[in-house]
């Protein structure tokens, strides 16, 4: 019986929303530090603990067959990988910072200057789009301490909260792209492992769609549940029960967080009353 073999950040900012997520699929396992690989139990899944600059190399490689990286790294190695699907999680961005005290009004400033980064690719991709003559010093890791120690003018490196850019008093000036959490697969997974990766895009797919989704109940009075119905459409329709009171109803439904607070307000406005709202763990189909 095969077993998928699926990459994961070993340490960082991808690690525990990726296990978070795969918990969150009702896949079981044991992850300790250290541990450089890990089965589930009751899932043919197995877990192999990297650092995500190695993430696109290994499964290129076939030593995994999926892995959660960012999407940035799997634009930064180039190898023919699937992205079988977006995560949206560990949001972030590469730019280009430098000293807090550099005078910057534009990217001519960056010209004939030297950048130290971990993209070396993109942004020479990004430097030659934009005519900018620039050298680049491709460095593997600490990129934020380059202009300090005297190595280059600039870095270009990933920026999440920020915060990394404000302890090395280094400052954002130009943004390259924008980045978050894709599932990668290679391109010739054997028939099983294609059937565990669909089983498990299925698990994916019902957390990712129930994690943008609220269930929400509320009593209305008959004379409004039309109006109520047209702005909580659901699924399919609202369910809607009569309350022992006469005249009131119970509707039930689900809304798209991004409407959230919209409906909420025009539902007070027609009356609603006893609105309560919950989590949904998963929505199928
Ligand atoms: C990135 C980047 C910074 C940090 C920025 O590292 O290299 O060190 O995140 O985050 P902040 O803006 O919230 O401070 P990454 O997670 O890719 O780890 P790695 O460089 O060790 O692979
Ligand atoms: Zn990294």
């Amino acid at each position: 019986m095969s077993v998928l073999r699926l990459a994961v950040q070993k340490k960082g900012r991808l690690c525990e929303p990726s296990l978070a997520l795969i918990k969150a699929c009702g896949i079981d396992f044991n992850s300790r530090a250290q541990q450089l690989t890990a089965p589930a139990y009751n899932f043919p899944l197995e877990f192999f603990f990297l650092r995500d600059d190695d993430i696109p190399g290994y499964v290129h490689d076939g030593v995994a067959d999926i892995g959660i990286v960012g999407r940035n790294e799997v634009e930064e190695k180039g190898f023919p990988l699937r992205i079988v699907e977006n995560l949206g999680f560990a949001a972030c961005r590469l730019a280009i910072a430098v000293p807090a005290a550099f005078d910057y009004r534009g990217l001519e400033d960056l010209e004939g200057k030297t950048i130290a980064t971990s993209y070396p690719h993109i942004l020479k991709g990004y430097l030659e789009e934009q005519a900018v003559k620039a050298d680049i010093h491709e460095i593997s890791g600490s990129v934020e301490i380059a202009p300090a120690i005297g190595l280059t003018d600039a870095i270009c490196d990933l920026v999440s909260s920020g915060s990394t850019l404000l302890h090395n008093n280094l400052k954002e000036v130009e943004t390259i792209l924008h980045s978050t959490a894709v599932l990668t697969a290679a391109e010739n997974l054997t028939e099983e492992k294609t059937a565990i990766l669909d089983k498990l895009l299925v698990r994916i797919r019902a957390v990712q769609r129930a994690a943008k989704h609220k269930y929400i109940l509320l009593n209305a009075p008959d004379s409004k549940l039309a109006d109520i119905v047209r702005i909580l459409p659901g699924m399919k329709s609202p369910t809607i029960m009569p309350l022992a009171e006469k005249g009131w109803s119970s509707l039930h439904s689900v809304v798209h967080e991004d409407d959230f607070w919209n409906i909420v307000e025009q539902l007070d406005q027609l009356g609603a009353q006893g609105i309560l709202v919950t989590p949904i763990e998963k929505i199928m189909y």
